[in-house]
């Protein structure tokens, strides 16, 4: 059997590498691949799960939204953050997760030793990363959470998206970005960072020195944005924990065994190698 992580383009993705550590580790009969594919096949992959041919697979961008369609079940975390990034087939069904905003979550509780209750919040961007991260923060009973945005349209829709179950979500200026006073973490969730230049530059007045500065990207290791925190003394942390453990929920979705933080581990530093 395979497993797959479709998206387009796929070139660089490091989950085979993830996944395949873990299933040698546990000695599983599958192999995991990357495949490009165009819109038009997601349905076809579907239909290779719906009758076992594939045992599931991971979404990457772009299609963690459109894929949505074509699911039985989905998640409430999947129907919070209305995407997709693990299929699999259970009981006659075809299951949609979102395991992307629980690895981030479970990344800063376990790396950072981090509690989210009552936490004050400051994310960066309104795209599908923020959604995730926004809708499993909803069940960490967080404090108040500002959020910025270069386009104010997609800032307004997510913020209507979670007031229902979020009193406490305000909206944030993109033009001068500053983080509310004792702000505890700020978290970057857009791809701005990626390219060699790219500052998400933050006024740091009113911080303290606990706060945490958390990007999802990790590539490159150190974006500007935490590179210029951490010069001014902050505490900082990239994607690639997050990467592993949102991939860790999604091997438990498949096979049923959680990993251990050894496991963790392991597939980072191969991760780091490959980086
Ligand atoms: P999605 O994750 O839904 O596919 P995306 O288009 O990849 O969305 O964008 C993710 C986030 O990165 C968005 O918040 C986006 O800001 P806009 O809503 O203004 O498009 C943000 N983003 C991407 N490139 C950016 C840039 N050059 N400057 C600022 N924000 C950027």
């Amino acid at each position: 059997m395979k497993l797959f992580v479709i998206g387009k383009p796929i070139k660089h993705s490091l989950s085979p590498l993830i996944h395949n550590c873990w299933i040698k580790k546990y000695n599983i009969d599958v192999k995991y691949e990357k495949k490009e594919i165009d819109l038009l096949h997601l349905e076809k992959i579907i239909s290779e799960i719906r009758h076992e041919k594939i045992k599931g697979v991971n979404v990457t961008l772009p299609y963690k939204k459109s894929i949505t369609r074509f699911i039985d079940e989905m998640s409430q975390t999947a129907k919070d953050s209305e995407a997709v990034n693990t299929v699999f087939f259970k009981e006659n069904k075809i299951y949609g997760d979102n395991t992307d905003g629980k690895g981030f979550i479970e990344s800063i509780e376990k790396e950072m030793k981090f509690d989210f209750e009552k936490k004050k919040i400051f994310i960066i961007g309104a795209g599908g990363a923020a959604y995730g991260i926004l809708s499993q923060l909803n069940k960490k009973k967080v404090g108040p959470v500002f959020v910025a945005n270069r386009t104010k349209e997609k800032l307004n829709n997510l913020v209507n998206h979670f007031k229902s179950k979020k009193s406490d979500i305000f909206q944030s200026n993109w033009s001068a970005l500053k983080p509310p006073d004792d702000t505890d973490i700020i978290i970057n969730t857009t791809s701005f960072g990626m390219k060699k230049g790219e500052l998400i530059e933050i006024n740091y007045k009113g911080l303290t020195n606990s706060t945490i500065f958390a990007d999802i990207i990790y590539k490159p290791k150190e974006t500007e944005f935490l590179k210029f925190a951490r010069l001014q003394g902050f505490k900082t942390i990239n994607g690639l924990d997050m990467l592993i453990r949102q991939a860790a929920i999604s091997f438990n979705l498949w096979f049923g065994i959680s990993l251990t933080e050894q496991d963790i581990k392991n597939a980072k530093d191969i991760c780091d190698k490959a980086c």
